[in-house]
Order: structure tokens, then sequence, then C-alpha cells
């Protein structure tokens, strides 16, 4: 059995948890969604803010490049032949604007000055794609290109030795990167003199990945590591980066997923993805970087180191999980105080409905705010109202009875006394009267033995009333043996069927078949079918129908007796008294009213019951239920 509060309890239990499980559910995947989101959104536009850089770069060197080859020092050197002249300025030019290489060509693309490396000139670059493009647009124009370790070697041998930490590629492999930019000399007419031709080798330049990373990430760290990460790719090579290694040195030379290096540089398809680098996860994101000609070279990567979005992501879904928590806390203790205000009115109900059993009438219960509940509760407190009511009744009742019945003990003691005192002098009369009869008789009569033969009748009938009353008053214990209630019945009706009050009456016997034997005893019981048989013959003067009938009761372990008669009837109101003594119908001198008053008390010390049911005009059966033997106690 469970209590009201504790099923609404847990029916709001486990509509709470699955509301609060559904609700963390989507929350969380929403903060996961948004945060990646954010990160997502962040990287892109760090690769976009990186490539910008990269592109202005690219247009500075061009710019100087531009330049140089505008300046009149050069058109004169070139006009004049004696390129020569020009060497001391370019090497200032070289240095002053920190490019790698730098050289002038004629208009064919020949080498003809080198001012890092003066001896060596005279190779043909005719088939640069850079020089070609300057030719064909006679313009400045710049790009990234691969360049091959042995030009690099004509322009200076520390140069070509320029490389990174290798780990998986021989230190003379032949690709390089470079910023490249190349401008026509003018003539100042449609002529071209010759070109100039100026580049940044990429490879190993931390820095000008470190400027990148510092323009897009500024200074912003994460625990002591920086929150961004910036890197150049030649095809799939690391040849300059801002991520470290667990020892702390730049991570050259190291190479990307294959997959993302198809993506990307073979594919040519954008990518944003958390990716693994060296030792940190990335939320990383590649652009190719494209030769002149179109071809996709390498990559610029941009990173956003992932753990500061994990960390968001965790810090966000706690404080999530707490606020749900909190408001399922909220809520349960909201449904126990709801829960309470339907469990408590019922608690109260019943308590006092307990009260009310253990006979405190006075027991009542407050009206609750619910409306079911108040009508409950008003229900109750009316049946509390009628039951003390009815108590009232009851109690005023059997105070009423008691008195009654006290004055009738009264009265029976009274008259039991007088029957006592009476008695005496009534046994003198009847004694006499019966004398002067005799004598009367013998005498032959002279007229007063009519007057004698009176006063014997009614002395007799004086002793009659007298023994009556002597019987109910007398206490008499009662000789019981096994006695069959058929012949006690057969016994009484053998008295009186030839008495003339049972001329018109027909005797109907109906004596149940095994009926067993009773203890009782045996005249007191007579007495009492006697009476009831008396009594049935005087409520039919005009003649009728007299039923004896015996049955056994197994169940209730009860012999019945039943006296029907088809007489005139009891009336209602008549029915409470006739076991009262003295109660009679009778005319005057007919009835002492004492038979049924004597019969009761006669039954009830044999501990049965006897008890009545008449329709007026109809009929009347008494019924005398006597218990068997193994009931009889005491
Ligand atoms: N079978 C019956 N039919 C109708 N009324 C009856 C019957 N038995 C009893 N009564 C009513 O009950 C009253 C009381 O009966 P009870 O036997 O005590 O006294 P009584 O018969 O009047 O007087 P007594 O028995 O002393 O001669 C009767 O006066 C009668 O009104
Ligand atoms: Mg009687």
């Amino acid at each position: 059995m469970k209590s009201i509060a504790l099923r609404l309890m847990s029916g709001f239990l486990v509509i709470i948890v699955i509301i609060s499980a559904v609700f963390s559910y989507v929350g969380i995947r929403f903060i996961e969604n948004r945060v990646m989101a954010e990160a997502q959104n962040r990287v892109s536009e760090s690769l976009m803010a990186s490539t910008q850089i990269y592109g202005s770069e690219l247009r500075s060197i061009q710019q100087v490049v531009r330049l140089t080859a505008d300046r009149i020092f050069l058109k004169d050197a070139l006009r004049s032949g004696q390129v020569g002249r020009a060497g001391a300025v370019l090497k200032d030019v070289l240095r002053q604007e920190q490019l790698d290489e730098l050289v002038v060509t004629n208009a064919e693309g020949r080498v003809l000055l080198r001012p890092a490396n003066p001896t060596r000139v005279g190779d043909n670059r005719a088939n640069d794609p850079l020089l070609q493009a300057v030719r064909e647009r006679r313009e400045a124009v710049a790009a990234t290109a691969v360049v091959q370790r042995s030009e690099l070697l004509r322009e200076a041998p520390e140069l070509a030795a320029r490389t990174y930490a290798d780990t998986g590629r021989p230190a003379d492999t032949p690709d390089r990167m470079m910023l490249v930019a190349a401008a026509p000399v003018p003539d100042g007419g449609n002529r071209v003199l010759g070109m100039v031709y100026g580049g940044v080798l990429l490879d190993g330049r931390n820095d000008f990945v470190d400027r990148i990373k510092q323009g897009v990430f500024q200074d912003a760290l994460y625990q002591g590591k920086s929150v961004g990460a910036s890197t150049l790719f030649l095809h799939d090579v690391r040849i300059a980066t801002t991520v470290l290694n667990a020892d702390g040195t730049r991570a050259l030379g190291t190479r990307i997923g294959a997959e993302i290096y198809q993506r990307v540089v073979l594919d040519g398809r954008p990518w944003v993805a958390p990716t693994f680098a060296v030792s940190d996860w990335y939320l990383a994101a590649y652009a190719p970087l494209k030769s002149i000609g179109g071809e996709r070279i390498g990559m610029l990567g941009a990173g956003l180191l992932e753990a500061p979005y994990l960390d968001l992501k965790r810090r966000s879904t706690l404080m999530f999980l707490a606020i749900t928590l909190a408001g399922t806390a909220l809520t349960i203790g909201l449904s126990y105080v709801i829960s309470q205000r339907f469990s408590v009115p019922l608690r109260t109900l019943v308590a006092a409905s307990q009260r009310l059993a253990r006979g405190d009438l006075a027991a009542k219960v407050p009206t609750p705010a619910v409306t079911e509940f108040a009508e409950l509760a008003q229900g109750f407190n009316a049946m509390a109202d009628a039951l003390r009511a009815r108590d009232e009744k009851l109690r005023e009742f059997t105070r009423r009875k008691i008195m009654e019945s006290e004055r009738l003990a009264v009265i029976g003691q009274l008259a039991a006394g007088v029957a006592h005192e009476l008695n005496n002098p009534l046994q003198g009369i009847v004694a006499y009267s019966h004398l002067l009869r005799e004598k009367e008789g013998e005498r032959g009569g002279n007229g007063s033995k009519a007057w004698v033969e009176k006063i014997v009748t009614q002395a007799d009938r004086c002793a009659t009333i007298v023994r009556g009353l002597l019987d109910f008053a007398r206490p008499r214990t009662p000789v019981t043996k096994p006695t069959a209630v058929k012949a006690l019945v057969e016994g009484c009706v053998a008295l009186v069927e030839d008495q003339a009050l049972f001329h018109n009456i027909e005797v109907v016997r109906q004596f149940g078949a095994d009926v067993p034997e009773v203890v009782v005893d045996p005249s007191l019981m007579q007495q009492v079918f006697m009476n009831l048989i008396i009594n049935a013959a005087e409520a039919m003067p005009d003649g009728g129908r007299l039923l004896l009938t015996t049955r056994v009761d197994p169940a209730e372990k009860m012999v019945e007796v039943e006296v029907s008669d088809t007489g005139h009837g009891i009336a209602r109101a008549d029915l409470d008294r006739i076991f009262d003594p003295f109660f009679t119908t009778k005319a005057v001198g007919h009835g002492t009213g004492l038979g049924l008053a004597i019969s009761f008390g006669i039954v009830k010390e044999h501990h049965g019951t006897i008890s009545v049911e008449s329709e007026v005009g109809k009929g009347t059966t008494f019924s005398v239920r006597l218990p068997l033997r193994d009931r009889v106690e005491g």
C-alpha cells in the first residue's frame, strides 16, 4: 500500500527526470554545436586574415621590385650596356629590403647582373613563367613559386643550404618555395630594356609565419600556449610554422595528413576540421597557394587550439547541467509541496474518521481549498453531526427506557410483595369458600348457592393471579435435561385441545424430522409454549388455524419453535409492549398481562430468544429459538 503523497511524488519524479534528461540532452547538444560552430567560424576568419597578410607581403615584394626596376641608374646601366655599374646599389637594395634573390636580366630573360654573386651571370631564365608573364603583360607581377635548389646555389650557396631541421626529406631536395616578383625596366617608349627579378625564400622563415600569427591572433595564450598557429606548406611539408615540437623547437619538415593534402592541394577544396598537429589538437583550416601558372604548390594553414573551446564547452555544459539540476531540485521541492497539499487533507480526514470510530463524535476536519476535498470534508462533518445527533437521541431513549424498566422493576417488586402478603389470607378465603360451597350443597341450597359459587370462582381467580405474580417474581433456577421440543409441544396441545376455546380451531403440526433434543427445563418450557398456544387461541375467538412448527437451524446451531395463528394480530403500537409485565389488551378479569413477560424471562434464562411478527387482521407468529446442546454454557 502506497500513500497518495508517495504516488504523486513518484509520478512527478518520473516526469521531472524525463524532462530534465531530454532538456539536458538537447541543451548539451546545442551548446556543443554552438561552441564548435563558433570555433569553425573563428578559424575560417583567421585563415582569411592570414591569406590577406600573405597577399600584402606578396604585394610589398612586388612594390620593391617594381620601384627598383623604375630607377634611373638601372635604365642608364642597361642602356649603356654596362650593367655591372648598378651592382653596388642593387646590393644595398638586396640588403635593405631583405630580399634573398635579386637579378637583372635582359629583355629576353638572360641574367645580366646578380649583385649577390656577381661572377655567376649569363644563365638563361627565359623559361621562368614569371618573366614570361612580365614580357607578355609589360608590368610587374608577383606570385608564390617553387624554386630549384640549383637556382639558389647560383644566387648564394648559404641560401641553398638554408632549410629547416629536416625530418623526412633529404636536405638537398631540389624544391624550395619563394615569394617572387618581377618587373620590366621600361625604356620610356614601348621597348623593354630588361627585367628585375626578386624573391624571398620561405623555407625556414619562421619570422614570416610569426608575423602572420601575430597579425591574426595577437599574443593570446591558453595555458602558456599560443591559441593560434600559422603554417606554410610546400606540398605537404611544413617549411615555416609556429607549431612547436614537444622539445620546443619548430615542427619544421613534418608532414600533414595525406587526407588533408589530397583534399586541399590536389583537389583544391577547402578544409575546416579538427586536426592533430604535432602534439595538440587544432581546429584547422587550409587554403591552397598557387603559382603564377595557377598550379597548387602548397598551403597556408591557420589553426586554433581546440583545448580552450573544449574547455568552454565543458564549462558551459557544466553550468547548464548545474542550472538544470537546480531547476530539477526546485521542481522536486514544488512537487513535494503540491503532493502535501493533496495528502495532508486526506491524512486529516483519515485521522478524524479513526477518532470517530473510537467514539469521539466531536471529531471534525477543517475545510481545505481543493473543491473535491472540501466536499469530502463537508460530507464527513455532516456525517459526524448526524452521528452525534443520533447518539444523543439514543442516549435519551436509553435513559427513558432505563427509567421505565426501573419503574417496572419497582412495580414488580411491589407486586411480588403484595402477592406474597395476599397469598396467605387468600388461601384462607379459597379454602373457606370451597367449604362453604360443600356445606351449601349438603343443605340442598336456599338460593344463596349461586352466590357462594361466585365467591369460589372469584377467589380461585385471585389465587391464579397471585400465583402468576409469585411465579414472575420468584427467581427459579431451571432444572435442565435433554428434551425433545416436539414432545413438549404435543404435551401442551393434548392439555388444551378439548377445551371450548379450541373448538373451532384447526391445529396443524409441522414438526421437522431430525430436530435434535435441547437441554431445557421441560416444565418451564412447557409453560412458555402453553402460554403462546393459549394466546393464539384467544386471538381467534371465531376459529382459525393454529400452526405449530419445529425445525433446526444447523448454521446457527439453534432449534426453532413457531406458534402461528390466523387471529386478529397485534397493533404496531402494541408490538413493543407485549413483553412488558401487566400489558394486556384483554378485558379486565380475563388476562393478567404476565404470560409473555414470564415466557420472555424463561427463554432468556435458557440463552434463547423469543420474537414476534404480526399483521393486524391476518395473524401472528411467535418464534422461540433455543440453542443446541453444545451452545449451552454455564
Ligand atoms: N397470538 C396473539 N395474537 C394477538 N395478540 C396477542 C397474541 N399473543 C399475545 N397477544 C397480545 O399480547 C398481550 C399480552 O399477552 P400476555 O400473554 O402477556 O398477557 P395476556 O394473554 O393478556 O394475559 P394472560 O396471559 O395473563 O392471560 C395480550 O393481551 C394480547 O394483546
Ligand atoms: Mg397470555
